[in-house]
């Protein structure tokens, strides 16, 4: 059985089944492990872990602690609690209308994060006056659509991760600012950082950046630099304010003091620093590496809200949710008519409803015409339908993302 339970309950002998913690931040590349000495737990402590899940079919069990499964049942509670009070921003065009430009502009986008790398590597500076148009076309896009540009930006291949990880802050940054209601002003600097936010990276070898195994303490040393790398070549970059700066340095703490390279506790990490570590982790979670398989958006939005208690602003998590809705873009969900859909686009009020590009039929087990079906319409006008939960697409061996843009 998998419990969670709190570090200090933790003891040698214990089958820890997930660290519950984002691996950007803790020098332990296996999620699983069995504790085998005191040492462990206290490395375990140090990275900033608060809770762990055990399994307690492999090691030693906590009698009272909650399952699994009570867990989650009083996560989706909550959700539904927060869904119920969060309206998502509007889109102005419908997916299908935007995903070409999406197409366009994340590729430019792409090969322009490329070339701030490439340059940065060979101590050339940053060309502000090439990435400003850059941020300014993904804003664009954001407020036309924010499901086409954030939507196709769950597609990386293992290969580009470095660079589309970085359109992709950028965009979901950008998002954010917008359903936080910050300014236009504000929200470019933001996306300027998320543009730029891991430039420090450029200095970190290949070898250590892609390396499929687990990382010596050593270098798991030198990926920690890249927050401070990154941030002394924006200071060398003429033109840069003080929202990219602080999201360069500061995108890698955390509230409880447990991030780096600062170890700041939350009252000094500015606003945009925070919003960006959330969009950070989302972003770095739900993506394939060489070294594992990323989730699902549903899933890390809800691993993400578990952390806020100790490593993200509670607040901020939940706008975030409220920005990306509860079933992000592109979620696989299954629909109480026994149908499989694909999440296409998050409702104006009711983050439980939004519109579902609806393809399987989980009864007949066989692909049907893929349709589109407003959650938050009655049946009759293209709606009457409901979630009943996010699914795995392996489970189903279905690609939603085939469905996502309907012609
Ligand atoms: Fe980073």
């Amino acid at each position: 059985m998998i419990k969670k339970i709190a570090v200090h309950q933790l003891k040698v002998g214990m089958y820890v089944h997930d660290l519950s913690c984002d691996w950007m931040n803790h020098p332990f590349m296996r999620n699983r492990l069995l504790v085998t000495s005191e040492d462990e737990i206290r490395k375990i402590i140090d990275a900033g872990i608060h809770e762990v899940y055990i399994d307690t079919g492999k090691g030693l069990d906590v009698a009272d602690a909650p399952t699994a499964e009570q867990v989650q049942r009083s996560l989706e509670k909550e959700l539904v609690d927060i869904a119920a009070r969060q309206p998502a921003p509007v889109a102005r065009v419908t997916l299908t209308q935007e995903i070409a430009r999406a197409k366009q502009i994340k590729n430019q986008a792409h090969q322009l994060v490329r070339t701030v790398m490439a340059d940065a590597r060979l101590g050339k500076a940053i060309e502000l006056d090439r990435v400003e148009p850059v941020v300014q076309n993904i804003t664009e896009s954001i407020l036309r659509n924010p499901g086409a540009l954030t939507g196709l930006l769950r597609i990386k291949n293992k290969d580009d991760y470095t660079f589309l990880h970085s359109v992709s802050v950028c965009t979901l940054l950008v998002a954010f600012c917008r359903s936080a209601g910050l300014d236009a002003a504000t929200t470019r600097e933001a996306g300027l950082g998320g543009l730029l936010h891991d430039t420090g990276k450029a200095l970190v070898p290949d070898a250590v950046l892609n390396k499929p195994g687990r990382l010596t303490d050593a270098e798991f040393d030198i990926i920690r630099k890249h927050p401070k790398d990154g941030y002394d070549i924006l200071l060398r970059t003429p033109g840069v304010g003080e929202i990219p700066l602080d999201i360069t340095l500061h995108h890698h703490e955390r509230m409880d003091g447990s991030g780096y390279p600062d170890r700041l506790p939350g009252e000094r990490i500015g606003t945009l620093a925070q919003m960006a570590a959330i969009v950070d982790v989302y972003d770095a979670i739900t993506a394939d590496r060489c070294y594992h398989k990323g989730m699902p958006a549903a899933v890390a939005l809800r691993k993400i809200y578990e952390w806020s208690k100790f490593h993200f602003n509670a607040q901020h998590v939940q706008a975030f949710m409220r920005c990306v809705g509860i079933y992000p873009v592109g979620t696989l969900v299954l629909l109480e008519s026994g149908r499989l859909g694909v999440v296409t686009e998050p409702h104006e009020t009711n983050l439980l409803a939004p519109k579902v590009n609806v393809f399987f039929s989980t009864r007949s087990n066989t692909y049907i015409k893929p349709v589109e079906v407003d959650l938050s319409r009655p049946l009759g006008l293209g709606g009457g339908d409901k979630i009943l939960s996010h699914e795995l697409p392996e489970k189903w061996r279905v690609d939603p993302m085939k469905f996502f843009a309907l012609e």
